[in-house]
C-alpha cells in the first residue's frame, strides 16, 4: 500500500486526476471503477476540465460503479446512477452505453448482482478502482464484518451510514436501508486501485486501514492485500497515523 499524503484536499483530487490522466493516456479503452460520495467531486470536476481541454478522452473508456442504493432507479435524484450523470457523465465524452451501475430498479437483485460481475468479466475486468472510505472503514457499501472475499451482492447499510449519508436526502424523504455493492474481492481484483480520503473525520478509518489489523472489521483494510493500492490523504485525514 503506498501512502501519499497531500496538503490539502484541492491537493488530493490534482493527485487522483493525475492517476486516471495517466491510465486513460496508456489506454484509451480502459476501464474504470468509480466511486459517489462527497470526496471524489472535485477529482471529477478536474477530469472534466482535462476532458474539455483535450487533454484526456473517455470516447472508448468504459465504467463501473462500485454501489447504489436498492430502491431507487436511475431518476432518483439521491441514486447513484443520477449523481455520476449529474457529476462526470453528462460533462465528458464518454458514450453513455458504456457506463455501469448496479440497477437500485431491479426486479430480483441477486440476478442483477451476478449479471454486474458477468459484465465486468466481460469488459475485461476493472484498470484502475476509485474509492473513498466510510467513518467506519467501509469501501463501497461493504460494511463492516463484511467478507473479505466477497462479490458483488446485496447490503444492508449499518446505522452509522444511514446517517451520515442523511444529510443527502430531504427531511421525511424515503431513505433506503440496502444496497447493491461490488464485493470487497471485486474490489480486490481491479489492477490497480487509488483511495481518496480528506477531512479529519476520516482519520480514525484511515489509520485502521492503514496500521490496523487485515479485518473484516475495518473493511477498508483488505487493501493491505493489494499489490498496487494508493492512498492519497490530506493532512487532517492523515493526522491519526
Ligand atoms: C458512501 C459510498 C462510499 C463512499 C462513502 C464516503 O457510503 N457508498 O463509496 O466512500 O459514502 O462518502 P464521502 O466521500 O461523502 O465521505
Amino acid at each position: 500500500m503506498q501512502i501519499v499524503i497531500m496538503n490539502d484536499a484541492a491537493e488530493v483530487a490534482a493527485y487522483g486526476a493525475d492517476i486516471f490522466s495517466t491510465q486513460l493516456q496508456r489506454k484509451a479503452e480502459s476501464v474504470l471503477g468509480l466511486a459517489t460520495g462527497s470526496t471524489p467531486v472535485a477529482l471529477y470536476q478536474e477530469l472534466i476540465r482535462r476532458n474539455r481541454e483535450g487533454v484526456i478522452s473517455f470516447k472508448d473508456a468504459t465504467t463501473f460503479n462500485l454501489d447504489e442504493y436498492l430502491g431507487l432507479n436511475g431518476s432518483h435524484p439521491q441514486s447513484y446512477r443520477f449523481f455520476m450523470d449529474e457529476q462526470l457523465f453528462n460533462h465528458i465524452d464518454i458514450d453513455k452505453d458504456n457506463t455501469h451501475v448496479p440497477p437500485g430498479d431491479a426486479k430480483n437483485p441477486m440476478t442483477a448482482c451476478q449479471d454486474y460481475e458477468a459484465r465486468m468479466a466481460a469488459a475485461g475486468g476493472v484498470d484502475l478502482q476509485l474509492l473513498g472510505i466510510g467513518r467506519n472503514g467501509h469501501i463501497g457499501f461493504n460494511e463492516p464484518s463484511s467478507g473479505l472475499t466477497s462479490r458483488t451482492r446485496v447490503k444492508t447499510l449499518t446505522r452509522e451510514t444511514i446517517e451520515d449519508n442523511a444529510r443527502f436526502f430531504e427531511e421525511g424523504e424515503y431513505q433506503p436501508h440496502l444496497s447493491i455493492t461490488m464485493g470487497i474481492g471485486t474490489i480486490l481484483d481491479a489492477r490497480k486501485v487509488v483511495l481518496l480520503a480528506t477531512g479529519e473525520n476520516k482519520a480514525d478509518a484511515v489509520r485502521d486501514m492503514v496500521e490496523g489489523p487485515l479485518t473484516a472489521s475495518c473493511p477498508a483494510s483488505a487493501l493491505q492485500l493489494h499489490k498496487d493500492a494508493v492512498v492519497v490523504i490530506d493532512l487532517a485525514a492523515a493526522s491519526k497515523l
